[in-house]
């Protein structure tokens, strides 16, 4: 029988394609990722074998993914067109690295994801597991199969009694990692709707968050942060520490146009409040540490590091070259920022380090005894 490595969710795609790729002879072995998402995996394990498969694998990544990356991307000060940070787009080559190591060891020909035509995904899933794998060939059932809207396979899983969360007024498609959240669909792809309050998953709205601020300092190491408010934390528990004060907040949302790589814009709103946090304190300290024509290249590589992301092409060699000079810049990216959380804004009101570059001697507008 042939045998097929199918990237697993639990969502209403990949459920729909456990049960499409058994009706066309496959085995089907899914593969669900830890990526952070906080869903009970043992129940979506339980799901993928109620639904058909043979066989399931769950992977906690987490740890890889907040090292490899999450904190390239955050040195790299790397955020899409200026509002997205890329959650989906760095899950999905951990996912595929993982997927293809899988098929290798389960001698599956056949690897496949739940991904439409229309997105960037099954761009990152193809070209991930081609640069990988050359050999494999990738099935894409939504790309091929006669079910045109989310509203049909609601009715298509309905009819085949697969187990599935979605109803066609809950119609959007969400995707959910330690880094954020990212949603679709519904009542989102009309550009001048407002999202409803009901869409975002995470954060409070501004509006309704505490009417107190609250101050939060981060202490960076060579770019990486470390601890809050003095207490230090694992990379994952520093993150999940921060999700939880932003959303409180209301920190971290973006309601974006944005440009798909395969040349369609699409309307997508995102949660990410450690990572706005995040990104804000660490570009702050640069500016405190980086002299200025560093810190200007700095800004097109991040540019360039971020588009190579949403792109998937995170398996090639110019994103390693990009790396060795970004690690160059963190060396003295040591240092405290103090931030302002109220009602969805974040700024820093402080920050220090040792290797400063501020000089308030030199600088000041007061006259200071001895400097001229
Ligand atoms: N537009 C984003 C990206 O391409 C998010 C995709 C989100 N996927 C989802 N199933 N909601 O990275």
């Amino acid at each position: 029988m042939k045998k097929v490595l199918l990237a697993y969710s639990g969502g209403l795609d990949t459920s729909c394609c456990v049960t499409w790729l058994k009706e066309r002879g496959f085995k089907v072995i899914c593969f669900i990722a830890d990526l952070g998402q906080q869903e009970n995996l043992n129940k979506i394990k339980v799901r993928a074998i109620k639904t058909g498969a043979s066989k399931v694998y769950v992977k906690d990544l987490r740890q890889e993914f907040v090292k490899d990356f999450i904190l390239p991307t955050l040195k790299a000060d790397a955020i899409y067109e200026g509002k997205y940070l890329l959650a989906t787009a760095l899950g999905r080559p951990l996912i595929v690295k993982y997927l293809v190591d899988i098929a290798h060891k389960e001698k599956a020909k056949y690897v496949a994801h739940g991904c439409t035509g229309k997105g960037n995904d099954q761009v990152r899933f193809e070209g991930g597991t081609k640069t990988l794998d050359p050999k494999l060939k990738t099935i894409a059932p939504v790309k091929i199969w006669d079910l045109k809207s989310r509203e049909e396979e609601i009715d298509y899983a309905k009819n085949k009694r697969i187990p599935i969360d979605v109803t066609k007024k809950k119609i959007y498609s969400i995707d959910k990692n330690l880094w954020g959240v990212s949603i679709e669909c519904g009542a989102l792809e009309d550009p001048w709707a407002e999202p409803p309050k009901s869409a975002y998953q995470w954060t409070s709205a501004p509006e309704d968050a505490p009417s107190k601020p609250e101050y939060v300092e981060i202490y960076f190491e060579k770019g990486e942060p470390k601890n809050i408010n003095g207490k230090s934390y694992s990379l994952i528990n520093l993150i999940k520490k921060l999700n939880d004060i932003g959303s409180k907040h209301g920190i971290g949302r973006a309601d974006s146009i944005e440009n798909r790589v395969i040349g369609l814009k699409s309307r997508e709103i995102y949660e990410a409040p450690a990572g706005t946090i995040l990104h804000l304190a660490h570009k702050e300290l640069e500016s405190m540490v980086l002299d200025g024509d560093t810190q200007h290249n700095k800004e097109l590589i991040a540019i360039k590091y971020a588009k190579l992301i949403y792109a998937g092409r995170w398996f090639i060699k110019e994103k390693k070259a990009l790396d060795k000079f970004i690690n160059q810049t963190q060396k003295n990216i040591t240092g405290t920022i103090r931030l302002k959380l109220y009602k969805g804004s974040c700024v820093a009101v402080g920050r220090k380090s040792k290797y400063s570059l501020y000089n308030k001697k030199l600088v000041t507008y007061s006259s200071i005894k001895g400097v001229k």
